[in-house]
């Protein structure tokens, strides 16, 4: 199989040009390019009272978060984002406004982390949650009733990178009267961008791409375009309190100035390893929404007009040993978990998720970064030998 190169880009140039400038000006007070950190923990009121420039409190907003909420909210398209602590505690955010009663449908696909809050946390709620295989529109149908309140879709998902179509997703879900919330964290709004399909709520582990450099724990929220779930999820934030601290969302947002220029590379580096990968001896599968022959592909040329991603996965012939021994020989891929960094990462996803997991024995998780690409297969080449 080759790999397909994707169709039109949108206009990557748009978005890089947005991923420097979206809600970033000089600072008015001295005229500094580079937005400073504000780490004041509180605000002066005027001797009316007020507060004339809209700041009371740190966990209720900083300059550093609105500017970094302004920023992904335009690059998502959206009317409002919410930055907190981690990818997870932006998770909550969402399910909280699951009550007694209320039902979640959820792709069975996807972040491990998400499936314990689901089954740990939010069932314990007396909530029902019912998993299903979201690449099948039937089994969404199906498990959609009066009572749910959400329908949770990861795509790319994690670990065999399967599409959801999120077009179908929507309409299925607005049918019943519930809210779709895709978790785009593999896509970024590089790649593909859910409001455009119909989706109510994006989330991402601000951790990944958005942060780019492994260096800052953080997750996003952002609304469509429904106030009133703005003012909730605003609510949740404030007294639910996993706030990003201004540090953190200084640093993300200058890691954002440089999102586009990553993902174009990291894409690029992975469409071009994919191809390679696949047509390997030692591997049984490569799996990567780029390559013609991965079930997802067809939909993502149409819902992933940017880009595949830059996450690869693939299966070696043989058992868990097989792949650990492949981790093992690495050397500029490095033996971690996560992904979304600069820098190139493997792992064995079976061992990292633990008992009860669904991911294969053999499987290995690929995050591309930005390194030569020749490099990057060298390693690989000499690890699979
Ligand atoms: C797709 C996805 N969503 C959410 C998360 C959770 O993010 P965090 O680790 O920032 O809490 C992860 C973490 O790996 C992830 O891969």
């Amino acid at each position: 199989m080759n790999p397909t190169q994707p169709p039109t880009a949108p206009s990557p140039s748009a978005f890089a040009t947005r991923c420097v400038h979206a809600a970033q000006q000089p600072d008015p007070a001295t005229g500094a390019i580079v937005a400073p950190m504000h780490l004041s923990t509180t605000f002066e009121r005027d001797a009316d009272g007020g507060y004339p420039r809209g700041w009371r409190y740190g966990r209720e907003g900083t300059p550093n978060r609105s500017a970094l909420e302004a920023c992904v909210a335009e690059l998502e398209g959206g009317v409002a984002a919410f930055a907190f602590s981690s990818g997870l505690a932006a998770n909550m955010a969402v399910l909280e406004l699951l009550g007694p009663g209320d039902r979640i449908v959820a792709a069975r696909e996807g972040y491990h982390g998400t499936h314990r809050q689901l089954e740990e946390i939010v069932r314990r709620r007396g909530v029902a949650v019912e998993f299903i295989d979201a690449t099948d529109a039937r089994q969404i149908e199906r498990a959609l009733d009066a009572r749910t309140k959400l329908l949770w879709v990861e795509t790319p998902a994690n670990p065999l990178l399967s599409i959801t179509d999120l077009a179908r997703a929507a309409d299925l879900a607005h049918a019943v009267g519930a809210r779709v919330v895709c978790d785009s964290t593999f896509a970024t709004p590089y790649c593909q961008r859910p409001f455009e399909f119909g989706v109510d709520l994006v989330i991402h582990s601000g951790t990944k791409y958005f942060g780019g450099h492994s260096d800052i724990l953080s997750g996003l929220v952002i609304v469509r375009d429904d106030p009133e779930l703005a003012a909730r999820l605003a609510e949740w934030q404030s007294l639910a309190g996993a706030v990003l601290a201004p540090f953190d969302c200084w640093l993300l947002r200058r890691s954002i100035t440089t999102l586009g220029l990553r993902m174009q590379r990291q894409c690029a580096n992975a469409l071009e390893l994919a191809g390679w990968l696949d047509a390997h001896a030692a591997i049984e599968r490569t799996l990567y929404p780029g390559l013609a022959g991965h079930p997802g592909h067809a939909l993502a040329l149409r819902q992933m007009p940017g880009g595949f991603g830059a996450v690869i996965s693939i299966c070696v012939h043989g058992d868990a040993a097989r792949a650990l021994g492949v981790a093992a020989r690495t050397e500029l891929f490095r033996r971690a978990t996560s992904l979304g960094g600069v820098e190139s990462l493997i792992e064995h996803r079976a061992s990292v998720e633990g008992p009860g997991t669904l991911t294969p024995g053999n499987l290995l998780r690929l995050s591309i970064g930005i390194e030569d690409p020749r490099d990057l297969r060298a390693d690989l080449a000499r690890a699979l030998a």
